[in-house]
């Protein structure tokens, strides 16, 4: 059986510890059966390869595909005059408090088709995949009944079917507290979110569960009933934290072996060890920072001097994050919270893959794992998070096959 060989590149690999980038001049990549067989400089190819089918990459920059670990790209509706509120100076918290916000968002998803969801979602993801995504994590939250919750979801799924990408789903029935509810976020979580997240669970249709842990939404006792039910399922959890305030959710999320704690804007510098012992990485969310005009930074010299695995996503929402360019947060990563541009990239790649517990599969290019990759006209890996806007991607290798111009 014989695979195919890409040349003429230059390769991003992302391994850590392997230089910057882990970048390998004039190299050469033997794909076989969708993995990686084999990387290096072109002159050092195994003779066994020689026969293989060869794709000359014209002296491309190759990286990881990008993986895009925190969105809510399933939505109905939009919240384009909360933008308007927002700019006349109310606060996200008082237009969720008064009705608007997540909430105005879970009136249009519930009144929304099946087919109006799915399409709206395509075109986001549409334009993820026109930066070089091919990994989308995708969360519930906007349904607030089982049984909607439950319809995301399924949602999420079809996307796979409609386009070359992985999705994950993540089950966020901890999101909002719906009106029928008002006033028992307890019963809400024992009605909704516990016995919906073992339904979906049976289903097959959740890979990880979040709550938010926040004044405007749930309580750290809260959420832990649910991470409970979570253990119990065997189910990995991840949790928006400390985005308003602290609350100490990235702790509740460590002791939980969480996937990653997300937003962390007002995360302390003593927790940030906690993160580093568990594991859990630190998705960092700087279209929320930025469309919400924070000024607290989540602090990213702590969580670098201590080893966590800083990931870096586009939190795409309709609310507090409307944006769906991985590239320009990676921009805004560097920017606003002074990532290096390579930990901005390692942030939508290695880091992204481990914050959705995929790092064994994907997010470097190494011998074994998926090559699904992505082929730049960039003369530098810098240039990703430098440039903005722009149609830097050449082309995309998934499975092995290429895509491109
Ligand atoms: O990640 N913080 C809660 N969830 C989203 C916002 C969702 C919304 O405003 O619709 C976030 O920022
Ligand atoms: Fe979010």
């Amino acid at each position: 059986m014989s695979g195919r060989v890409f040349a003429n590149c230059t390769l991003a690999t992302m391994v850590a510890g392997d230089g910057p980038y882990g970048l390998v001049g004039n190299a050469a990549l033997a794909v076989n059966n969708g993995l990686i067989a084999w990387i290096g400089p072109a002159s050092y190819l195994p003779q066994e390869y020689s026969d293989w089918q060869r794709h000359d990459l014209g002296g491309a920059l190759v990286t990881p595909a990008l993986i895009d670990c925190h969105t809510h790209l399933v939505f109905g509706g939009d919240r384009s005059h909360e933008f308007a509120l927002r700019l006349g100076g109310a606060s996200y918290e008082e237009i969720a408090r008064s009705g608007g916000g997540i909430m105005s968002t879970v009136e249009a998803t519930r009144a929304a088709s099946d087919a109006q969801l799915l399409g709206s979602a395509l075109h986001r993801v549409d334009d993820l995949m026109a930066d070089g995504v091919a990994v989308i994590e995708v969360k519930s939250g906007y349904g607030l009944t089982i049984e909607h919750e439950m319809r995301m979801l399924r949602i999420a799924r079809e996307i796979e079917r409609r386009r070359p990408v992985r999705v994950r789903t993540t089950w966020l029935a901890a999101h909002a507290l719906p009106p029928e509810y008002a006033g028992e976020a307890d019963r809400y979580i024992d009605e909704v979110a516990i016995p919906g997240l073992e339904r979906a669970r049976a289903q097959g249709l959740v890979d990880a569960v979040d709550g938010f842990c926040e004044g405007i939404g749930f309580t750290p006792a809260q959420i832990r009933r649910l991470f409970e039910c979570a253990a119990a399922l065997g189910v990995p959890v991840k949790l928006h934290a400390e985005q308003l305030s602290d609350l100490k959710g990235a702790v509740l999320a460590a002791e939980f072996d969480a996937l990653s704690a997300d937003h962390l804007e007002y995360l302390a510098e003593e927790d940030v060890p906690r993160l580093a012992e568990a594991g859990t990485a630190a998705v960092l969310l700087p279209g929320a920072f930025y469309a919400l005009r924070e000024t607290r930074l989540p602090p990213i010299a702590a969580l670098r001097a201590n080893g966590v695995s800083m990931a870096v996503a586009s939190d795409c929402n309709p609310g507090s994050s409307p944006l769906s360019s991985l590239r320009l947060a990676m921009n805004m990563a560097c920017t606003l919270f002074r990532l290096t541009p390579e930990e901005a990239l390692a942030g939508t790649t290695r880091n992204a893959a481990a914050a959705l517990g995929l790092d064994e599969d994907c997010g470097t290019i190494a011998v074994g794992k998926r090559a699904d990759l992505a082929v730049w006209d960039a003369p530098h890996p810098d240039f990703l998070s430098y440039w903005i806007g722009g149609d830097l991607l050449r082309g995309r290798i998934q499975a092995g096959d290429y895509h491109g111009r």
